[in-house]
């Protein structure tokens, strides 16, 4: 999609969101994000397509609950075969679930545990092939058999938590997802960071 339409769909949601509108949304302003599935020739182009959608939806929006709720909505929708797709953020003490989509998962993990601790602690993407394979694993969606999580830190440095993305599939992540979400975890943490 390019990325005038993205920008024109990324405002309308926002015009249409605006509480206590004195004037009825038109037809136009209440069209929705365009959902199509993004029709890329390779994971590379899909991520580059992907990161153009979320900055986006981002553009011009701190607000770190709004965007990371869109944000998870955007890339569960878009990347094949993931069946949870999520932040935990860090509460000075653990990291805690925050907006995601996919089961319902385990709340508190505290940091050096799983897959999302080990990558909140060691700060360094996780890309795990076999999670029943991971020691300290920690299953909340028995289906989920691979997973990549990449720790986010805020502009000044502070661990703001991970984004956890897992698939029913294993080995289902790459070098390729590696690069691609950490760029859109760049583009996350640049929104919110104004
Ligand atoms: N598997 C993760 C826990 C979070 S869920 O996958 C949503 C881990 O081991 O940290």
């Amino acid at each position: 999609m390019p990325i005038a339409h993205v920008l024109s769909h990324a405002k309308r949601i926002k015009r249409a969101i605006i509480p206590g509108l004195a004037v009825p949304p038109q037809p136009e302003d209440t069209a929705m994000f365009d959902h199509t599935p993004i029709a890329a020739a390779s994971k590379a182009e899909l991520y580059e397509e992907l990161l153009l959608q979320a900055r986006g939806l981002m553009q011009d929006e701190p607000n770190l609950i709004a965007n990371a709720a869109n944000f998870a909505a955007l890339v569960f929708g878009q990347v094949p075969d993931i069946n949870w797709a999520g932040f935990y953020f860090y509460d000075g003490t653990e990291l805690v679930v925050g907006p995601f989509q996919g089961k319902p998962a385990c709340v508190r993990i505290p940091l050096g545990r799983g897959v999302c601790g080990t990558a909140a602690e060691s700060g360094a993407t996780q890309l795990v092939a076999d999670v029943h394979a991971f020691a300290g694993h920690i299953a909340c969606d028995a289906a989920s058999r691979s997973e990549i999580v990449v720790p986010l830190r805020r502009a000044d440095g502070q661990l703001l938590g991970v984004w956890d993305v897992d698939s029913p599939l294993p080995n289902r992540f790459d070098e390729d997802d590696r690069l691609g979400m950490e760029a859109l975890c760049g583009a996350f943490l640049a929104a919110i960071d104004g």
